[in-house]
């Protein structure tokens, strides 16, 4: 069987990473203390990730491409509106629903990883930035860097779902090319872009 190359290594490494790194960020605030300090560095590797992919979305590979993912409000609808029916067609790269959702993640990490940079725990670890604000607007900042984490987890929660529906109900699975690179190209030929 015929493989296209959709993901390019920079974008999949980026994914892998951000995943890692999430991780890391979740389990470090947790155990609080000296990991805290670990907790700052996994913050700015996010950032500086969410930076590179920004970029990449404009020099990167064909898929990685956000002029080749993002489609206006009509397109995302019909395509919602074609999964609901079961009638959505295949994508190589994103589907639209699939493209915003990535956009959504990308700001959510952005506000994440900014507010971090002003938060602090009101002992010994303080971002970067804490300085540079009054206490009340810090207070709040750290008050959003909690609350953001909530808001990325449950964007994560239907990132994930929507992977394991695309398993179970189109028997696609999108994990191996974001590991390898590669698609089928079974039916591609018929596939978008
Ligand atoms: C912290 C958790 C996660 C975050 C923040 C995250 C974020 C993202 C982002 C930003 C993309 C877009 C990739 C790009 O174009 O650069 C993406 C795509 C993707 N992610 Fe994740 N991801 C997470 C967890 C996972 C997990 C656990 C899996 C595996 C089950 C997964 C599987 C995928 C796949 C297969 C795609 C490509 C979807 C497609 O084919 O359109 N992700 N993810």
């Amino acid at each position: 069987m015929n493989k296209i190359y959709v993901w390019d290594l920079p974008t999949r490494l980026f994914h892998w990473s951000l995943v890692a790194l999430v991780a890391f960020q979740w389990l470090s605030s947790e155990l609080e203390g000296d990991f805290l300090d670990y907790h700052l560095l996994g913050g700015y590797a996010i950032l500086a990730l969410v930076v590179f992919r920004l970029l990449w979305g404009f020099v990167g590979g064909q898929h990685a491409r956000f002029g080749n993912f993002l489609r206006g409000v009509g397109p995302t609808l019909d395509y919602a509106r074609a999964l609901r029916a079961n009638a959505a067609p295949p994508y190589l790269g994103h589907n639209p629903l699939g493209g915003w959702m990535i956009v959504a993640l990308l700001l959510t990490l952005t506000l994440q990883g900014t507010t971090g940079l002003f938060a602090s725990d009101d002992v010994m670890t303080h971002g970067p930035l804490r300085g540079l604000v009054s206490d009340q607007a810090g207070e709040m900042l750290t008050d959003l860097h909690k609350g953001c984490f909530n808001v990325l987890m449950t964007l994560v929660l239907v990132h994930v779902a929507s992977i394991v529906a695309h398993r179970l109900f189109k028997k696609e699975d999108l994990v191996r090319p974001m590991l390898t690179g590669y698609k089928d190209s079974g039916a591609e030929a018929s596939k978008k872009q």
